[in-house]
């Protein structure tokens, strides 16, 4: 099949599909999904993230929310895996879209990631790394 080279709701919608069917798979993050989304509850949720890259690409409004509060609570997740997810992304991306509108999908990604994991993992006066510091002993 020809690669997209525009990006609209219809190819949106399968990034996302494609997207989660190979983070379901994914032995790091695929169980960190599993365990906070239950399987009857995945059609909303891709439902939820068609509606944010719909808004983050096509500017469209679609999306309200609070990533940074949901992300909070999502148990396992842990600082590395942004860099994971991200280039899960970028391999999707490529593999549908032609190489101008597969990079403007990353070049988002990646701010969104890096703004999320600040967001997510930056305590002010705790260490660089955001990991909690240890009890004195
Ligand atoms: C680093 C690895 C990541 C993991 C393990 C992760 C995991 C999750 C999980 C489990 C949910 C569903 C939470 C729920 O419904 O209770 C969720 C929602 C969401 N994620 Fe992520 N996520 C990651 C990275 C990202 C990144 C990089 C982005 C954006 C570029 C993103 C955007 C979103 C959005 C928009 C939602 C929906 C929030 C809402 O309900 O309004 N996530 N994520």
């Amino acid at each position: 099949m020809p690669k997209h080279t525009t990006i609209t709701e219809d190819n949106i919608g399968q990034l996302v599909d494609t997207f989660y069917a190979r983070i379901r798979t994914d032995p790091v993050l695929g169980p960190v999904f599993e365990n906070k989304i239950a399987p009857d509850a995945w059609p909303k949720h891709l439902a939820t993230m068609k509606r944010f890259w719909s808004s983050v690409m096509l500017t469209s409004g679609a999306y309200s929310g609070n990533p940074v509060g949901v992300h909070r609570g999502v148990p396992g997740l842990e600082r590395p895996m942004f860099a994971h997810w991200l280039t899960l992304f970028g391999q999707t991306a490529d593999s549908l879209f032609d190489p101008e509108p597969a990079a403007a999908f990353a070049t988002k990604a990646k701010r969104i990631a890096f703004s999320l994991e600040l967001a997510v993992f930056h305590r002010l006066g705790g260490p660089p790394d955001g990991l909690p510091l240890r009890q004195a002993s």
